[in-house]
């Protein structure tokens, strides 16, 4: 499909989403000469634009060296700028015939940078006005419905017009490094299949931290929280891929059949295994005032969304039954990070006494900053006594791979759909689980008004979050 001329259509150019990743990510793809040959991209939106405020808005995010002023002209020589609504035809028409103009055959992918509101018109008027001989494909971000209902009905909407092979359900964890790792560390290492399970596996966390508030995104999380945001998204794909059982191959439909069937036994999540966080300004962290979530003027003073969750998962079935897996999420705390921890059991009639601790094994994947990959065990002290002590196998990308520059997510995830590869993007069945786990923690959370416990700027959330994943089974330390 290569040889064949592609149209990529950013909907929503003039958003946050768009400026600071899909044009980025395009340039990216354009420079490093990934993209079919016969490419063009245009920009529409309800905001009057030119193709030049575009490349202006997008400078700073696009990461332009020296020597690639002539590449970056001839990148937005084949931008194009279409204004219009989401809910006439007027512009979409418009849309066509600019498609049509480019390339009669063309293939066609339409991003959906856009606020959830608006999917099912455009979607509609895609179908309607923007259909042609070439392939069409969509790429839809999250948040994709807000519970189970809202999710049934806009599925509905988009399955009776767009065919699932047509339909990419965007989850940008999926194009991380070490979240594509995570398949070929579990299912090409036979040390780590046969622990793999309930018999030897104490809890399971998995986290996302950032060190910074909702950065003038108030107003769309003030609607969505961080389980909606992050939870229910981001973190459940990595559970699944996590817990799963091994493919049949890697075929994209044998892959997400597995993640499909571990979500399905996955319990609902209950009230009484979250504990909910909502930050406060902090006048002086790290030597500034950073302000509070309810501090920011697109966030209604009395707003009682969470910025931080822990939730603790079940899963039913032989491999995992009884096993807590303990998802953290939040955001304005200590640090950057994602990562999952598999903490293992303790090691059975122990011979080593005071002042030897035995510290339970450890099994890190470190999804950012700095991909790694580190396990936590005991040795003896170097030396004349015998002493034991905590130490690491540590396979860290920076020092293994020098130099080597890893694939941006989004990068990753729009080349596979130019090559039309489902493996990475969420079928219309995993996200049906994923919010079934939620849905009525979330129904019952907004009923009875749950009021979130508020955490500083900075910290690392609320306390009760630490002693829920202790009651669980996890030791933190440190
Ligand atoms: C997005 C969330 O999906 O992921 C944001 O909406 C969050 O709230 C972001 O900041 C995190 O992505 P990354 O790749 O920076 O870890």
């Amino acid at each position: 499909d290569y040889d064949i001329a592609h149209v990529f259509i950013v909907l929503g150019a003039s958003g946050d989403l768009a400026t600071k990743k899909i044009y980025p990510t395009l340039w990216w793809l354009y420079r490093d000469q990934l993209l079919p040959k016969k490419i063009f991209f245009i920009g529409y939106a309800r905001s009057n634009l030119t193709v030049d405020d575009i490349k202006k808005k997008t400078h700073k995010y696009l990461k332009v060296s020296n020597d690639q002023t002539k590449l970056l002209e001839s990148f937005f020589n084949v931008n194009y700028y279409i204004q219009g609504n989401y809910d006439d035809k007027d512009g979409f028409e418009q849309l066509d015939k600019k498609i049509k103009e480019l390339d009669m055959c063309s293939h066609r992918i339409f991003y959906f940078a856009l606020p959830p509101t608006v999917y099912k018109s455009v979607s509609s008027l895609i179908h309607l006005h923007c259909r042609a001989a070439g392939l069409t494909r969509i790429i839809v971000e999250k948040p994709f419905g807000r519970d189970l209902e809202s999710y049934k009905d806009l599925s509905k909407h988009l399955s009776g017009i767009f065919t699932e092979e047509e339909t990419y359900r965007i989850d940008h964890y999926l194009g991380k490094e070490m979240v594509q790792n995570l398949m070929v560390l579990r299912f090409a290492n036979r040390i780590f299949s046969t622990v793999w399970n309930r018999d030897n596996v104490a809890c399971v966390t998995i986290s996302f931290k950032e060190p910074f508030g909702t950065q003038g995104r108030g107003g769309y999380f003030d609607n969505f929280g961080i389980i909606r945001d992050v939870m229910q998204n981001h973190l459940i794909q990595i559970l699944s891929l996590v817990s799963m059982e091994k493919p049949v191959s890697l075929k994209a439909d044998d892959i997400r059949n597995e993640k499909v069937k571990v979500l399905k036994c996955v319990r609902e999540l209950k009230l009484e295994n979250v504990v909910l966080g909502q930050y406060e300004g902090d006048p002086d962290g790290e030597g500034e005032m950073k302000e509070g979530y309810r501090d920011d003027p697109t966030v209604p003073n009395d707003s009682i969304t969470s910025t931080f969750a822990l939730a603790v998962l079940y899963i039913n079935n032989e491999r995992w039954d009884g096993i807590p897996f303990i998802l953290r999420c939040g955001k304005a705390l200590n640090e950057r990070k994602a990562e999952v921890r598999l903490q293992f059991r303790d090691v059975p009639g122990s011979i080593f006494t005071t002042p030897n601790v035995i510290h339970r094994n450890e099994l890190v994947f470190r999804v950012q900053p700095g991909e790694a990959v580190y396990m936590k065990l005991m040795s003896k002290e170097p030396g004349m006594l015998f002493d034991c002590h905590q130490t690491e196998l540590d396979f860290t990308y920076g020092s293994k791979y020098v130099g080597i520059d890893l694939p941006d997510a989004y990068e990753r995830l729009i080349l596979d759909v130019v090559c039309g590869n489902q493996i990475n993007f969420v079928r219309s069945d995993e996200l049906y689980e994923a919010w079934r786990i939620f849905t009525p923690v979330l129904n019952e959370i907004e009923k009875q008004k749950i009021k979130p416990i508020p955490y500083r700027f900075g910290s690392r959330g609320p306390k009760e979050a630490d002693e829920l994943a202790a009651k669980n089974n996890f030791i933190y330390s440190g």
